[in-house]
């Protein structure tokens, strides 16, 4: 086996050269894969030019697939969550689907239709953003939680198509989830602490909104200061993942009208804990509140 890695920027991100992704891959790739993941947080893989079935196959190497818990999944897939720029546009930081309790761990994004120019994706190194915060801070940041909603505060993006977003906003939001997480998580696999934070967070627990706000912004830059970035340039058929259990992420929205599509999977992720050992919680929806609209499409999809 001939993987070659090279690191793309200083802090996170390597590109991963000389291999061909698949559910086929052997256990040693596998493995090489994996622990270039918890190390570098995002990977790159050029070419890979992947369909449907090979993007779910490989995935499954990693754990289940879950389906976004609000948008359906792309026609004939059981786990494919289709994105548009016509409809959405990940324009703001943000790690992938916080508002529930055991968020997905892996992040698998391909790129289908890519614009000529524009449309790069950064990603931030949210333990880095924690390790290098000066000491009191840290202990600050270790007793903090935070409540997280699909709900957020939300600006429509440049260039969408109206109606286009509007569709894809109702179903974004079909059901309101809220869950309050530890402002630091411990890594399950490698121990690191990490800020968790990302455009679902409404709301620090236990201070007023305008300390709530300081203290956002306040941790929120040492994330995506520009030093603990790394910024991808798509090529159609290449291939990233992401450690979402480490990570944020932004598309950059500067490719005016013209097409994007990303189609993504997620893997199946644990219930965080804080440097207490204390769990996130969901808060909603709860068994009384739980839509039975949202139910029924699930079990249509499961089927
Ligand atoms: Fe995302």
């Amino acid at each position: 086996m001939t993987i070659q890695i090279k690191p793309v920027a200083g802090r996170i991100g390597a590109q991963l050269d000389g291999i061909k992704l698949g559910g086929d891959i052997s256990e040693q790739a596998f493995e090489f894969i994996n622990e270039a993941l918890l190390k570098y947080k995002v990977l790159f893989f050029r070419d890979q030019h992947l369909d449907d079935a090979g993007h779910e196959a490989f995935s499954r190497r990693f754990g289940n697939q879950v389906p976004h818990p609000t948008v359906r999944s792309a026609e004939q897939s059981t786990a494919i969550l289709h994105l548009d720029a016509k409809e959405t546009r990940a324009n703001s930081w943000h790690t992938d689907v916080t508002f529930v309790a055991n968020y997905p761990k892996i992040s698998i994004l391909r790129g289908v239709v890519i614009p000529p120019y524009g449309g790069d994706t950064v990603w931030a190194n949210t333990a880095t953003a924690y390790a290098d915060l000066p000491e009191p801070l840290k202990l600050l940041a270790d007793g903090l939680r935070a409540l997280h909603t699909n709900l957020y505060d939300y600006a429509a993006p440049r260039n969408t198509d109206e109606s286009g977003l509007k569709r894809y906003r109702e179903q974004f939001t079909a059901e309101v989830y809220e869950t309050e997480h530890p402002l630091v998580r411990v890594h399950p696999e490698s121990g690191e602490r990490s800020l968790l934070l990302g455009h679902f967070v409404k709301q620090i627990q236990g201070v007023s909104s305008n300390d709530s706000k300081q203290l956002i912004r306040l941790f929120h830059d040492r994330i995506t200061h520009v030093d603990n970035t790394v910024r991808w340039r798509w090529q159609e058929g290449d291939v990233v993942i992401w450690d979402n259990r480490a990570t944020q992420h932004i598309a950059i929205n500067d490719y005016g009208d013209a097409q994007r599509i990303v189609r993504r999977t997620t893997i199946d992720g644990d219930v965080p804990f804080g440097v207490d050992g204390r769990l996130s919680q969901a808060l909603k929806p709860t068994p009384e509140t739980r839509s039975p609209q949202t139910e029924a499409d699930k079990k249509h999809l499961a089927a």
